[in-house]
């Protein structure tokens, strides 16, 4: 038996679903019962019935299924899978922040820690960040935390201001203008895809500015017959997966999360085999972060 087989066993004697990022690696994306974005994957965690959610993704993504599905088992199946960008702020920080900033709204990118999430009013996803951020008056001050990039992106979109906190995408911030040109030069007329954490001047380089799930959109519903995509190389699988009959062109071929990458069918099976690598969150924070995600739900 290989690990897909022994996966899809052990999934049914656990009553487990799988979920998974774009991000992760091909092969696990095909065992998965969803693959998605993290918008599309916050909302199949309210929807699941299974007594058991793996997550293949990284840390916070475990973390918001749990704090939306506190009674169920959530694992991960390598715990060390973790985002740089997630890490840029602390609770204590963004606390400290607040203070000096007194009556400002604070929002979060999804891609933040659970003790952020619970300092925040609300949370964002790149894929509905600027529906979101609408919904605040223009004049309302706003602390948006932890990627400049994504909030400079919607602040513009809006024309609107906002304290940004300097933090980004280490995977994304090698994404460069010359290399969207090359890019360019080798297709010709193929449109530009950028996920909103590139930098202002390669976003400014790009055709669209997407998320990863309206990457997946924007391929099936567009007429045009190749893509130059500029985000994590995984998504590559899904688009072609879903588009056989139309071609995707990595930006650079170097764009690789290691963290998404830590996921494979091995360490998934295990996980589910011994039942470990369990995602927890002290009840105090999951309260408090589940109000910021709620949030960003209802909307
Ligand atoms: P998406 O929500 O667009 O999938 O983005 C998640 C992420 O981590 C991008 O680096
Ligand atoms: Fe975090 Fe960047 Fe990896 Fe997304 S691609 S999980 S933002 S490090």
């Amino acid at each position: 038996m290989n690990a897909a087989e022994e996966i899809a066993l052990l999934k049914k004697e656990r009553n487990a679903v799988i979920l998974a990022h774009n991000y992760t690696r091909g092969e696990v994306q095909d065992v998965a019962d969803y693959t998605g974005d993290s918008l599309e994957l916050a909302r199949r965690a309210t929807q699941v019935d299974a007594d058991v959610i793996v997550f293949c993704g990284v840390w916070f993504m475990a973390e918001t299924a749990k704090i939306l599905n506190p009674g169920k088992t959530v694992l991960i199946p390598d715990p060390s899978a973790g985002c740089p960008m997630a890490d840029m702020i602390t609770g204590a920080q963004l606390r400290e922040l607040k203070a000096q900033n007194p009556g400002a709204k604070a929002v979060c990118y999804v891609n933040s820690t659970a003790e952020v999430k619970a300092e925040c009013d609300i949370c964002v996803t790149s894929g509905n960040a600027e529906k979101v951020m609408s919904r605040f008056a223009p004049d309302e001050k706003i602390l948006f935390v932890p990627d400049q990039h994504l909030g400079g992106h919607v602040s513009a979109l809006l024309n609107r201001s906002y304290t940004l906190w300097p933090g980004f995408c280490p995977i994304h911030a090698a994404i460069t203008v010359e290399s969207i040109e090359a890019a360019r030069r080798l297709h010709p007329g193929a449109p530009v895809l950028v996920h909103p954490e590139c930098s202002k001047a390669v976003r400014d380089a790009a055709d669209h500015q997407l998320s990863t799930g309206g990457m997946c959109q924007f391929a099936k519903e567009s007429d045009a017959q190749e893509f130059i995509v500029g985000t994590e190389v995984g998504i590559l699988h899904r688009l072609s997966k879903e588009n056989p009959e139309k071609t995707f062109h990595p930006v650079s071929e170097e764009i690789v999360c290691a963290d998404m990458k830590k996921i494979t069918l091995e360490n998934l099976a295990a996980c589910l085999r011994e039942m470990k690598h369990e995602v927890c969150v002290p009840e105090d924070i999951s309260t408090r972060a589940k109000r910021a995600i709620d949030a960003m739900l209802a909307v």
